[in-house]
């Protein structure tokens, strides 16, 4: 299927996720939208603390009490699953959907070795599978995700693997049932750039092989060109620039967006030089001004943005932008 026809895999509407806190609600995701098709990887960018693992946990139905999803709709191949209760999402998980977490070892239980670990995520979803059944399929997933002498490394503990490897297990466990969509939670953060960029192509051609769609959460815009179609751009729990990743990388319209792409490390750079950022912080989510969020640490800001939070408007094809500025700047052009 083509990446923008037909019913997505993942359609998020109206999310909303809050945690309640003795100090008052925490709104970690609002008014988030989201669509995913098959074979389309769409990546979450912002920084720390703008709700990126918040919005994967929502969707795959994980966020931890005294945390939850207060509105919205999640759909997974047209059906809504907010509605479903924990026995219907755990033969959803896996099955249908699967993420790999942001801190890929907390994923492996270390007394146990990996092949077994990903036998055990085929038969908790396939009852009829026998264990010579599933240990084949392992040596094939093993394969699969590039782990070299598998029929040797099946038996080893996760502490024999080096970091690469593991997380390369752990994207074995989340493929074990072949599902229609992938969540991937900074999944090469822990790694270095060259394991990381063979994670990453790993996940494309799995993407492209399995047809799944694929959302990929990450800060580093410098990964969005090389590895997503599209780009939704969040902060403060918002969603602030949307649009293909090639003309969101080009042509940025909100001034985060430009400001995430100004700090981008130069690979030219000195490497004794202080990378660049963008001063100030996300502000925490109980102290968020009235407003647009980003207006404290923005160049452009005027008076209005102080008081008016921007909606989401269209500037061009698949593109939108929730920035007053520069929805009428792109107006006017
Ligand atoms: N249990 C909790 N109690 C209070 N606040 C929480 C809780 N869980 C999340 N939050 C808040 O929700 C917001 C979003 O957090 P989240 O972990 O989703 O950010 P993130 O974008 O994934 O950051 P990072 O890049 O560091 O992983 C943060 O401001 C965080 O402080
Ligand atoms: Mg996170």
């Amino acid at each position: 299927m083509s990446a923008s026809t037909g019913e997505p895999v993942l359609r998020v509407e109206g999310l909303r996720t809050v945690v309640e806190t003795p100090r008052g609600t925490v709104t970690a995701v609002t008014d988030m939208d989201l669509s995913v098709h098959a074979g389309e990887t769409v990546a979450v960018v912002g920084e720390s603390g703008s709700g990126k693992s918040a919005f994967a946990y929502s969707i795959i139905r994980l966020v931890q009490p005294p945390g939850r999803v207060a509105a919205g709709r999640i759909l997974l191949g047209g059906r809504d699953i907010l509605p479903l209760d924990e026995a219907a999402m755990r033969d959803i998980r896996g099955r249908e959907m699967a993420m790999v977490f942001q801190e890929p070892s907390t994923s492996l239980n270390p007394l146990m070795p990996v092949g077994a670990q990903v036998a055990e995520a085929i038969l908790l979803h396939e009852k009829d599978v026998t264990r010579a059944h599933a240990r084949a399929r392992t040596l094939d997933l093993l394969r699969l995700v590039g782990i070299p002498a598998p029929e040797r490394r099946v038996d080893e503990y996760p502490h024999q693997l080096s970091g690469g490897m593991r997380q390369r297990i752990v994207i074995a466990m989340a493929l074990a049932c072949r599902p229609a969509l992938l969540l991937a939670d900074e999944p090469t953060t822990a790694l270095d750039v060259t394991v990381q960029a063979q994670v990453l192509d790993l996940i494309d051609r799995l993407k492209a092989e399995l047809g799944m769609g694929v959302v990929l959460i990450t800060h580093d815009l410098g990964l969005v060109a090389d590895h997503a179609q599209r780009v939704a751009v969040i902060y403060a729990g918002r969603k602030v620039e949307e649009g293909p990743a090639e003309a969101v990388l080009s042509d940025p319209a909100h001034p985060y967006t430009r400001a995430l792409l100004a700090c981008r490390p130069d690979p030219w750079q000195d490497a004794s030089q202080p990378l660049v950022e963008i001063p100030g912080v996300v502000p925490p989510p109980l102290a968020r001004p009235p407003g647009c969020a980003f207006a404290p640490r923005c160049a452009m800001a005027e008076p209005a943005c102080r008081s008016v939070i921007p909606t989401l408007n269209p500037i061009g094809p698949g593109r939108q932008v929730a920035c007053l500025v520069a929805s009428r700047e792109r107006a006017a052009a």
